[in-house]
Order: C-alpha cells, then sequence, then structure tokens
C-alpha cells in the first residue's frame, strides 16, 4: 500500500478527515488533495519520473516550469452528468457525486461552455465553486453559437475567445479558469493568434493555465512557442491510439501533460453496453457515432471480452484495465473518466491501486491487436474537425 498524505481540510464544507480517510479506505489507495493547486516550477520534474512509480497514481504534474498543473492522477469528466450520455441524473444527486468525487481526492474537473451548451458548466459552477484553490475546474472555448444553438462552425477570433472567458468565468463562479483548452481548431485564425489570446488572458489573471484539443504536432509547436501548454486534451483509450504517432512524442519532447478524454470510450470498455442499449433518448451522441452502431457493438464487444478476461486474472474491471493502462503509460498522462454513479466513480478510483508490468502491457497489447475494431470514431463531418 502506498504511503497516505492525505491533506484533506476539515474546515471543508461536508468533508470531514475522518470522512476524507474513509472514503480513501473505501477506494483502497490514498489520495492526494493539495491544499491549493500547486503551480511551480519546482513541479516540472514530471517528465523525468519513470512510468509505474507509485506516487504517480495519486497526483501528476501536466506541463512543466510556469505552466505546471499539479493534479490527481485521475480527473473527472462532468459532460455526462447532464449532456451527451443519455438519462442523467437530476441537479442534486449529480451535485452530490460531484461532491463525492471532491472528497475521493479528484481535483481535476473538465467541462466546456459547448455542453448543454452552458448547463455543463453551470451545474460545475454551482457545485464545485465552494472548492475553489483546492481543485481545478477546466473548461473550453471555440466553438459557435447562435441563440444557444451550434452553428457547426468554430469561432477562435481574439475577441470571441475572450467572450467565452468572461461568461464561462461568471457560469462556473471563479476568479481564474485553471486551465483553458480551445475545443477545435478554428482553420481561420492562426494558431498562433490564439495562443497569443490565452497569454494576454493568462497576465490578466483570468486564466492560469493553456490547453488544445484535438491538434496536430505542428499546431502544438507552434502554439508552444508563444504561450507554453499545460495539457492536450484529445481521445485516447485501447481502441483509439492514434495519439501514440505524434502527439504523445511532441508532449513529452516538450514537456506538455496529456488528458486523454473519453478514456472508456463513451463506456464502451466498462462492459456494460452491447447492441441492445438504446442511445436515442436525444440527449446522446453516441448513435451518431459509426462505432456505437448496433452491428458494431455487438463485434466490438469482442475486444471487450478479451479486456474482461484478462483483468479477471489480476482482479480487476475492464474499466480499471482501460485507465490503469492509461496511467500505465506516461507518468504525465491524466484522463478524466465521466460517470454518473458513485459505485463507478469508486471502481474507477480503486484502478489506481494495480500495477501494470511491462510484460503485462505488452500482453495485453498483443492480445487487443488480433482483434479488428469496427466503425470510425466519428462520422466524417466531425472527424474534419481533428487531428488540424
Ligand atoms: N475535448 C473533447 O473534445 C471531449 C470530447 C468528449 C469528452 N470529453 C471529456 O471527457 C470526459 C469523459 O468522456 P466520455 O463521457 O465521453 O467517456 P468515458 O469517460 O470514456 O465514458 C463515460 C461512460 O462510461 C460509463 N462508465 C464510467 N465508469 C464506468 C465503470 N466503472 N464501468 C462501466 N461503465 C462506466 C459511464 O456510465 P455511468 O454513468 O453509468 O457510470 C459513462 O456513460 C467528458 O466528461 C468530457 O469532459 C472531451
Amino acid at each position: 500500500m502506498k504511503k497516505s498524505f492525505l491533506l484533506a481540510d476539515d474546515s471543508k464544507p461536508g468533508m470531514s478527515r475522518r470522512f476524507f480517510m474513509q472514503s480513501a479506505a473505501v477506494c483502497g489507495v490514498t489520495l492526494g488533495i493539495s491544499p491549493v493547486l500547486a503551480h511551480s516550477a519546482a513541479a516540472s520534474t514530471n517528465q523525468g519520473e519513470k512510468p509505474n512509480d507509485p506516487v504517480n497514481h495519486t497526483q501528476r504534474t501536466l506541463g512543466r516550469g510556469n505552466a505546471a498543473m499539479i493534479v490527481s492522477a485521475l480527473g473527472f469528466g462532468v459532460m455526462g452528468l447532464n449532456y451527451h450520455r443519455g438519462p442523467h441524473p437530476d441537479r442534486q444527486a449529480a451535485t452530490r457525486l460531484l461532491h463525492q468525487a471532491v472528497e475521493h481526492g479528484i481535483t481535476l474537473f473538465d467541462t466546456a461552455e459547448s455542453y448543454g451548451p452552458y448547463t455543463n458548466e453551470a451545474l460545475a459552477g454551482e457545485a464545485l465553486s465552494q472548492f475553489r484553490g483546492k481543485i481545478a475546474v477546466t473548461t473550453k472555448f471555440g466553438h459557435e453559437f447562435v441563440n444557444g444553438k451550434r452553428t457547426g462552425k468554430q469561432n477562435s477570433r481574439p475577441e470571441h475567445i475572450r467572450q467565452v472567458a468572461e461568461t464561462s468565468l461568471r457560469r462556473l463562479k471563479i476568479e481564474t479558469i485553471e486551465l483553458f483548452y480551445q475545443h477545435r481548431l478554428d482553420r481561420n485564425v492562426p494558431i498562433e493568434d490564439v495562443a497569443g489570446t490565452v497569454k494576454d488572458l493568462i497576465q490578466e489573471g483570468k486564466v492560469r493555465h493553456f490547453g488544445l484539443c484535438e491538434v496536430s504536432a505542428e499546431a502544438i509547436r507552434k502554439a508552444h512557442a508563444i504561450q507554453p501548454l499545460t495539457a492536450i486534451q484529445s481521445e485516447y483509450h485501447l481502441m483509439w491510439r492514434e495519439p501514440e504517432k505524434e502527439v504523445l512524442p511532441i508532449c513529452e519532447e516538450l514537456g506538455i501533460g496529456f488528458v486523454p478524454y473519453s478514456p472508456l470510450n463513451r463506456g464502451l470498455l466498462g462492459g456494460k453496453l452491447n447492441e441492445f442499449t438504446n442511445f436515442n433518448n436525444g440527449n446522446d451522441n453516441r448513435n451518431t457515432l459509426p462505432r456505437f452502431q448496433p452491428e458494431a457493438i455487438r463485434q466490438n464487444l469482442r475486444f471487450v471480452e478479451a479486456m474482461t478476461e484478462f483483468g479477471r486474472i489480476r482482479g480487476m474491471t475492464s474499466a480499471q484495465l482501460a485507465l490503469i493502462w492509461l496511467l500505465a503509460k506516461k507518468p504525465w498522462i491524466v484522463p478524466i473518466p465521466g460517470t454518473s454513479k458513485l459505485s463507478h466513480l469508486e471502481e474507477n478510483i480503486r484502478a489506481q491501486a494495480f500495477l501494470l508490468t511491462q510484460e503485462d502491457i505488452i500482453e495485453l497489447e498483443s492480445k487487443l491487436a488480433a482483434i479488428p475494431i469496427i466503425g470510425d470514431r466519428y462520422p466524417a463531418e466531425q472527424q474534419r474537425l481533428v487531428g488540424q
């Protein structure tokens, strides 16, 4: 068992040291919660640490130097609590779950202006602003909306980024956005101008750190030269390993953290979905994704079954295997699984109690490489927006 370095604050509403220690024990791991988010040059050792160093399973550093940000090794994706993941808990239950995530040591929460739009940021603001300074709520700009409706275009013009920053700050009920990502590249605005605008916002104290989502290595290099990046957020999991080609290498070279989104492939790797799962309630984008069409799911379940089999003899579920595989890849990777259930939250956190050896990883990857993956991850019009 790892050494405990619990720093829970008894004065925090709804969080006692006793409860915090109990919940950590329930999880089978001990998680550290920083009394204040650390943003120091001292955090820059991140890129030199060895994979599988047990320390990396409690806290991790995204970025280096002045761009460094220390967060829990697992974050929490807030999106599905009211957007794109089907039936969702009511506001009270969602708030309770977010508080439970904080109590369990999670310090990185991910939302975006576009989730809802606006309602997911509003939920994050109402539930989490009381923990400001102790956790980071990250958000994103870049999609264009007119009268609350997505136009399908991108908008990263400097004045628009500024406007989104102001409204996100209000919805999140904070003074500084800890990490502000561009959600998708805007072909009409040079990435240097985007980076320059975020740099200005950082200097004005409205934003602390800069991130990009789903961009090419070239865009990362250009943006980083203007304003050092803290994190790249892209889809990455056992069924989508594209970032290994160019994005992870450039993150390693430049000392940028990596935040895999949809780390359970939108729930599929958790083993609870099948070809009869209904994604048609009007709030679930999985019904538009080629990999989530019934026949594709039916065939892709072979992949999940292989993970379940691999995990079973090691005492872990397929969801835990999916998360620990990501954590084992690099010490500067921080996945952000989403869930609407305390049981899944605790299961996901418990993933950190496992270690995968290099032999395990090779065995797992070669076993899975033999299973064809059916269906693209995005339909063509969404695919055009990524990797630019
Ligand atoms: N930057 C981007 O473009 C982008 C795009 C998509 C998502 N994101 C971010 O990434 C976050 C997570 O992504 P995501 O929600 O798409 O995918 P995900 O985290 O891979 O999967 C979420 C789904 O997995 C299920 N799940 C969670 N834990 C489980 C477990 N232990 N066993 C079985 N099922 C489990 C959840 O269902 P239950 O509720 O039943 O647990 C939920 O429906 C989002 O919240 C968002 O912040 C970013």
